[in-house]
């Protein structure tokens, strides 16, 4: 059975877990507080949602709001799981890049291991890349930018299977993203 709807209760619970991990941290290169960054991933998930129902909404919105918590924190995956449970953590474990890697293996580390969760994982991933793409940090060099842009490329071309909506708006970005 699918469903349009989220609970507002989960997503409370969720969006105030990572709003007290991310504490002061700052949106990179701004002075926006961090928690904006995943609050407008779970808005941007939450349009596509409505547009186009999934089985597990709740799934995909407590991913959305906790998936910088476990990278950019000191939450552990351990607690993630205590308080949001195995499906949520395994989410989030796999939106988490993998420090012990080296850098150039990560991302497609991490897009294998999300392709490995249900779909609304692979929406939040789509999701972040889409909000990530509004507007390249002032000190992004412009070799950065057209990189950043290629793995965008690579993240709609591994999931966007899972969200026709995600993945028209992903490339929608990616295409402006060129014109800067
Ligand atoms: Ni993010």
């Amino acid at each position: 059975m699918t469903t349009p709807s989220w609970s507002p209760e989960l997503y409370r619970r969720a969006l105030i877990f990572a709003a007290e991990a991310h504490g002061a941290q700052k949106v990179p290169g701004s002075e926006r507080p961090y928690v904006t960054h995943p609050v407008e991933v779970a808005a941007e998930l939450c349009a596509a949602l409505w547009l186009s129902p999934v089985e597990q909404p709740d799934l995909a919105v407590q991913c959305a709001l906790l998936h910088d918590t476990v990278e950019d924190t000191a939450v552990r995956i351990e607690e993630i799981e205590a308080r949001f449970g195995g499906a949520v953590a395994r989410g989030v474990a796999a939106l988490s890049k993998d420090a012990s890697l080296p850098k150039e293996a990560r991302m497609v580390d991490s897009l294998r291991r999300i392709q490995g969760e249900p779909r609304e994982v692979s929406m939040v991933k789509l999701a972040d890349r889409i909000v990530n793409l509004a507007e390249p940090p002032a000190y992004w060099s412009l070799e950065k930018i057209e990189a950043y842009r290629r793995e965008a490329i690579e993240i709609a071309e591994a999931l966007g299977a899972a969200s026709a909506i995600l993945d028209a708006r992903l490339r929608e970005k990616i295409t402006e993203y060129a014109r800067r």
